[in-house]
């Protein structure tokens, strides 16, 4: 059997290399029109960084996994063909901000109809719009020379940091398909391939809109449990609660458990927001806005969790930042990867500028140049924002530390040494409650954690 997938990003190349290393009489190709990217994965140094990954794609690479430009050949030669190109938010026309561009996802469509000569189970990785899977079918059968091809969604749920060990034991795998005989073949296929290293139970058909709607519905549940503890924590603030105890009290009642409770600058990834806006938009579509006002709520307070983070830096500073140096530890959307698309350290960058503050970010895996792209646009400089090559630079000379990012070096940092080099007050703001306020109010900090009671309050509280 052949598989190929179109999309060499943070999906397709994980799930590309965990399939080849479990199914070793597969041959696996992974196809992307972007070169460089391309190359990467077939250099020593992958264009992703996955703990983990390097080890599964050498054990394969050369084998039965390859990666290659040849979109057409690739094409030509698969059984079956996973599709995960990026579908990032519309930013043009209709529902602009929030309805997914699907034009990539479109345009893969045509070429599998260009390129085809046999028919193919086309499946979809790439998390898109209920109803998608009729848009590729027709575009498929009014452009194929008659070619039978079968559409199956199959979300990918796996978590930026934690891929590989998501891909080795899934909680589930997904698979949708249509209800027709063909339809279940075609399942039973795609079936078969996971069956190799997933246990049978775990393995869930449904049908096609079913699994579409699951993949956007996961992720509005998961980044709804983060706002809804993060709404909390404002008021942990105010009242002298700590939000830790809170969720851990609450996370023991196992109708709610303990996952995703983790309070803190705000959730970021390329799918939470993405996913939400989509769902929202999806609602409003189907005539029910007081649906999509329900999921709309949960971006709201993470906008405002985000805003409030960087409020509360200018307003402990004595309410001005300007010309003040800030140091940003963390600038990924979550510790272990270099992604950071839709992170919460982007609007505290910028929130910080705006205050015209001088900000010196460190991050341990995102580049420098990606860093002030993201901050501040392609093209665009600002001497206010400086990139450094470890936290104790970002911090020398700095007013304030916010953690943004739970890197774990973060929590481990001399920081006895670093208020030695520090203007006082020396304030530390944790966005991630990673590190030990205490300990550090006993260095001498003015720290503060979210949704964790001020210093003078813990004072009292205590006697
Ligand atoms: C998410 C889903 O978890 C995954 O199933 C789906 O396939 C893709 O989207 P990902 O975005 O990679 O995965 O990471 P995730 O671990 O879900 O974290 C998302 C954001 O929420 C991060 O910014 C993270 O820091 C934040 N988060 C997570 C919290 O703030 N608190 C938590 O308790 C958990
Ligand atoms: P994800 O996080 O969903 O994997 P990425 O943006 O990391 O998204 O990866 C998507 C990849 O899909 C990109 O590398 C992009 O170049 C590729 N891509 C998009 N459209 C096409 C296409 N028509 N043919 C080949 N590759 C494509």
């Amino acid at each position: 059997m052949n598989i190929c997938c179109i999309g060499a990003g943070y999906v397709g190349g994980p799930t590309m290399a965990m399939i080849a290393l479990k199914c070793p009489d597969i041959t696996v190709t992974v196809v992307d029109m972007n070169a460089a990217r391309i190359a990467a994965w077939n250099s020593g140094t992958l264009p992703i960084f996955e703990p983990g990954l390097d080890d599964v794609v050498k054990q394969a690479r050369g084998k039965n996994l390859f990666f290659s430009t040849d979109v057409a050949a690739q094409i030509k030669q698969a059984d079956i063909i996973f599709v995960a190109v990026n579908t990032p938010t519309k930013t043009y026309g209709v529902g602009a901000g929030r309805a997914a561009d699907l034009r990539y996802i479109e345009s893969v469509a045509r070429t599998i109809a260009e390129h085809a000569e046999t028919g193919k189970i086309i499946v979809e990785k790439s998390t898109i719009p209920v109803k998608t899977a009729d848009a590729i079918k027709t575009i498929l059968a009014s452009n194929s020379k008659g070619l039978k091809f079968a559409v199956l969604s199959n979300p990918e749920f796996l978590a930026e940091g934690t891929a590989v060990k998501d891909l080795t034991n899934p909680d589930r795998v997904l698979i949708g398909g249509e209800r027709t005989p063909e339809g279940e073949k075609a399942m039973e296929t795609l079936v078969g391939v996971y069956a190799r290293w997933v246990p049978r139970d775990r393995i869930i058909t449904t049908n096609l809109w079913s699994s579409e709607l699951s993949k956007l519905v996961a992720n509005a549940f998961l980044a709804q449990r983060i706002s809804s503890i993060n709404s909390i924590s404002a008021l942990c603030e105010a009242t002298g609660a700590d939000v830790d105890e809170v969720a851990n009290a609450i996370g023991k009642d196992s109708r709610i458990g303990p996952k995703f409770l983790k309070s803190s600058v705000g959730f970021g990834g390329s799918c939470f927001q993405k996913d939400i806006l989509n769902l929202t938009y999806l609602c409003e579509s189907f005539g029910l806005p007081e649906v999509a006002a329900y999921w709309t709520s949960v971006v709201g307070i993470n906008d405002w969790q985000k805003q409030r983070f960087a409020g509360r830096i200018v307003k402990e500073l004595f309410n001005t930042v300007a010309d003040k140096k800030i140091a940003v530890l963390g600038f990924a959307f979550k510790k272990d990867t270099n992604d950071t698309r839709e992170s919460a350290a982007i609007n505290v960058v910028r929130d910080l500028l705006a205050e015209h503050a001088k900000v010196s970010v460190y991050d341990p895996k995102v580049p420098a140049d990606e860093i002030k792209i993201d901050s501040l646009g392609k093209g665009i400089d600002n001497p206010r924002l400086t990139v450094a090559k470890d936290a104790y630079e970002a911090c020398a000379g700095a007013h304030a530390i916010a953690i943004v990012t739970e890197w774990d070096e973060f929590k481990t940092l001399d920081y006895a040494k670093i208020f030695a080099g520090m203007p006082k007050p020396a304030f530390l703001f944790d966005g991630r409650n990673i590190v030990d306020l205490a300990a550090l109010r006993k260095i001498g900090f003015k720290a503060s954690g979210i949704g964790k009671p001020a210093a003078s309050r813990r004072a009292e509280d205590l006697g």
